[in-house]
């Protein structure tokens, strides 16, 4: 299949919108990285999401919208603490699990009885999903396992030739995923952390808003027992910030033959070792995190990430560190 490359403007909005409605796949931009759109109301376009990612089946999707009345035609029922994150935070980077409505395929909740909504907060991910005139799946526009895609380009590298377009829109802002939330059950549960901290969400119910941490608990997302966000070379994470152990770390690493990089921040702590800035702030670690990573993997053959940041946010970053190392912690 030839992917179009296609533009935010009026005729190529219009063709993506067109395309989604007849069953096609097309990525297009968010604040947190790029998502690989399907029809909701389309079974075999739901199903060929997970193909061309090859993702598990059993590992829901989101579906996306661009206007709150949306919700109605996707979720059964809205409890007062969803209508209180949904009045007061909506759109942001954050998914709300809530009752599935019965028209929502299994295929997009693996048969699971609640449904996972983001209304997103960029404008061109909006704007997409009003041409499209229909709720919208979206996983990372990855190839299933791999750090997502935090610009049209990366989407190019894992989905060129499997899908039908990629809206080439602006680099993601946040730089990782939405936070998932769900809020089906009695009390509040963030399943995956993210860009929206359970600090903002516990602001707006006034009440504390539980985290799940241990990647096998039963009532967790399904995707996050997955492997996650992992370069194709090796890598170890150090939460110490501990200039003289990176150094040891990498240098036994040199012994044995490899090529490594140390992904941190004040590179020049490292004495002309090979390095890349991971950020000063939170913020800026998160926007290019996916981006280093990919990066970083066709130039060195083992990365050492290091970040010690111990805010709310951070946590959410963090979480993705600790998975792209595969646990690898030093
Ligand atoms: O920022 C994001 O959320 C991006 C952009 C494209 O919107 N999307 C994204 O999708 O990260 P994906 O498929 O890579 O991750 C979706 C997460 C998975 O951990 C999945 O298990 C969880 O959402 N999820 C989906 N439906 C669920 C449900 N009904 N209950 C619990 N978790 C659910
Ligand atoms: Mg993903």
């Amino acid at each position: 299949m030839q992917t179009k490359y296609l533009h935010f403007n009026d005729a190529d909005l219009q063709l993506a919108g067109k395309l989604i409605r007849d069953g096609q796949l097309v990525a297009f931009p968010t604040e947190t990285v790029y998502g690989l759109g399907a029809d909701a109301y389309n079974e075999n376009a739901v199903k060929s999401t997970y193909l061309a990612k090859g993702r598990p089946s059993d590992n829901p999707l989101i579906v996306h919208i661009w206007n709150k009345s949306q919700i109605a035609d996707v979720a059964s029922y809205v409890s007062a603490d969803a209508r209180k994150v949904i009045d007061s935070l909506m759109p942001a980077s954050l998914t709300v699990v809530l009752p599935k409505r019965k028209e929502i395929s299994d295929c997009i909740t693996a048969g699971l009885n609640t449904v996972a909504i983001r209304m997103p907060r960029s404008q061109q991910a909006r704007d997409f999903l009003r041409y499209a005139d229909r709720p919208v799946t979206a996983p990372s526009a990855n190839i299933s396992g791999r750090p997502s895609p935090t610009c049209w380009q990366r989407v190019a590298e894992d989905m060129d030739g499997k899908i039908a377009a990629v809206l080439c829109g602006d680099d993601c802002e946040v730089g990782i995923e939405s936070t998932v939330l769900d809020l089906s059950g009695d009390s509040p549960v963030i399943l995956r952390p993210g860009a929206v901290t359970p600090q903002q969400i516990q602001a707006v119910l006034g009440k504390p808003v539980n985290v799940i941490t241990d990647p096998k608990s039963k009532v967790n997302s399904p995707g996050v027992r997955y492997k996650h966000y992992a370069p194709c070379v090796p890598m170890a994470l150090d939460i110490s910030g501990n200039a003289a152990k990176l150094c040891s770390y990498y240098d036994e690493l040199v012994a044995r033959g490899y090529r490594p990089v140390l992904l941190a921040a004040d590179t020049q702590r490292f004495g002309g070792r090979n390095c890349c800035d991971i950020g000063s702030t939170d913020e800026q670690v998160a926007h290019a995190l996916f981006e280093n990573l990919r990066k970083l993997e066709r130039q060195y053959d083992y990365i050492i990430a290091s970040y010690t940041s111990d805010t709310p946010f951070a946590q959410s970053i963090l979480n993705r560190l600790v998975r792209s190392a595969g646990g690898n912690v030093i």
